[in-house]
């Protein structure tokens, strides 16, 4: 099985799920890292490891729809049995999601559905929240909605500001979206709607 991992960024997520499936040798193959920015510092790990990159700008294309026809084109090239959103900081077209429908999983670092969206760190700090963390989530139409996958906790500390709390999220990004990305491959998820539920118990 074939798997295409998007970015923008950092990457540090895609990383952690390299390392992971180097490690469990996985028989699934991170077959591409696309970016839709060519700055994207991730691009140059996934160049490190062999993996096949590409970048789409969304700065070339006029429209959304435009946009998201070429990303499809690069994607598909790879036959991907799954496609992975791992801090890929683009609203996508409806078109986009249903054509990945079932087969595309994103993490967002909040206990969704609350605070879906920008700036979450700092808006479960001004809510007060004691608890924090991160959501794997399969990906519809709606931004940061669609069936969980898998969700984990992180206290709030005193004297948290939304780097520091991002940073405690962040390391269990790195532990879950492996996790949960194995589950997915291995077919070990059951779907019902919006609930997920692990046909073996954990693993
Ligand atoms: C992560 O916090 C992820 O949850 C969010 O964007 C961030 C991406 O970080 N969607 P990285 O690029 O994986 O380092």
């Amino acid at each position: 099985k074939n798997v295409v991992i998007l970015i923008s960024g950092r990457g540090s997520n895609m990383e952690a799920i390299v390392h992971t499936a180097q490690r469990e040798r996985w028989s699934a193959r991170i077959a591409a890292v696309i970016s839709n920015r060519p700055d994207a510092a991730g691009l140059k790990f996934a160049q490190t490891q062999g993996i096949a990159t590409a970048v789409v700008d969304h700065k070339a294309f006029e429209t959304r729809e435009a946009f998201d026809a070429a990303l499809m084109q690069a994607i598909d090239a790879h036959d991907p049995a799954v496609v992975v959103l791992a801090g890929f900081m683009r609203i996508l077209t409806p078109v986009f999601t249903a054509h990945y429908a079932g087969r595309m999983l994103n993490i967002h670092p909040s206990l969704l559905p609350s605070f879906p969206g920008l700036h979450t760190h700092q808006r479960a700090l001004e809510a007060g929240c004691q608890l924090a963390g991160a959501t794997v989530h399969g990906v519809t139409a709606e931004l940061d909605h669609g069936p969980i996958l898998a969700q984990a906790l992180v206290p709030v500390l005193p004297g948290d500001d939304a780097d520091r709390l991002s940073a405690r999220v962040l390391a269990l990004e790195h532990q879950m979206y492996p996790r949960a990305l194995r589950w997915f491959l291995n077919d070990e998820l059951e779907f019902d709607g919006n609930r997920v539920r692990h046909r073996m118990g954990e693993s």
